[in-house]
């Protein structure tokens, strides 16, 4: 099955939480693409030796690859990297994930400021374009593995909302309100 992204709802109960809307109101790939946000799906039981995610990793430029085993033992200021996690941001460059293993919560904002929430689990590929207001959250299973990908060095400065006169902000709301034909083509640049 492809990924489940959902409306959020208000209230301020935990993040690790669903938080639907009642009645939940799911959100399509097509939607997810015309924010543009990538999607892929992937197996990951073999992913060293994975054709499909080499050949995605050619085609994109990806060279940079890391992963991120998000548990206290192997993460240093574990408490407050998930924190920063949660603090809405954008980034100057495109963010990756490929989940392996665990699960978690990428949110991202649609055009109308609302949260939209991507439930990530192992297969779930996804590419938040530069310029995209988002966050992320364990959800109540506590752990997840993640690969991070990268055009060559990565840069993971996250700088927070608000951040309307960043480069990435502003030719990313450019391309959102100029886009002539949905899909992702606008962005792939
Ligand atoms: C992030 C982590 C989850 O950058 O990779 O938000
Ligand atoms: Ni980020």
């Amino acid at each position: 099955m492809a990924v489940e992204a959902w409306f959020m709802d208000e209230s301020g109960e935990d993040q690790r939480l669903p938080h639907h809307r009642d009645p939940k109101e799911f959100m399509s790939l097509d939607r997810l693409a015309e924010l543009g946000v990538l999607y892929w799906k992937l197996d990951p039981s073999d992913y060293e030796n994975d054709e499909e995610l080499r050949k995605i990793r050619e085609d994109r430029g990806y060279s940079y690859m890391d992963l991120l085993d998000l548990c206290p033992e192997k993460v240093d200021n574990y408490e407050q990297k998930l924190k920063n996690f949660y603090t809405e941001h954008i980034h100057g460059d495109e963010e990756i994930r490929y989940c392996l293993a665990g699960s978690g919560y990428f949110d991202i904002r649609d055009k109308e400021d609302r949260w939209i929430r991507i439930w990530m689990k192992p297969g779930d590929l996804i590419v938040l374009p530069a310029g995209i207001y988002h966050r992320f959250t364990l959800d109540t299973d506590n752990y997840v593995k993640l690969m991070r990908l990268f055009v060559g060095e990565p840069v993971w400065t996250a700088y927070n909302r608000p951040q309307e006169d960043h480069p990435a902000r502003k030719e990313y709301v450019k391309c959102l309100t100029e886009k002539v034909s949905p899909g992702v083509a606008l962005f792939a640049h």
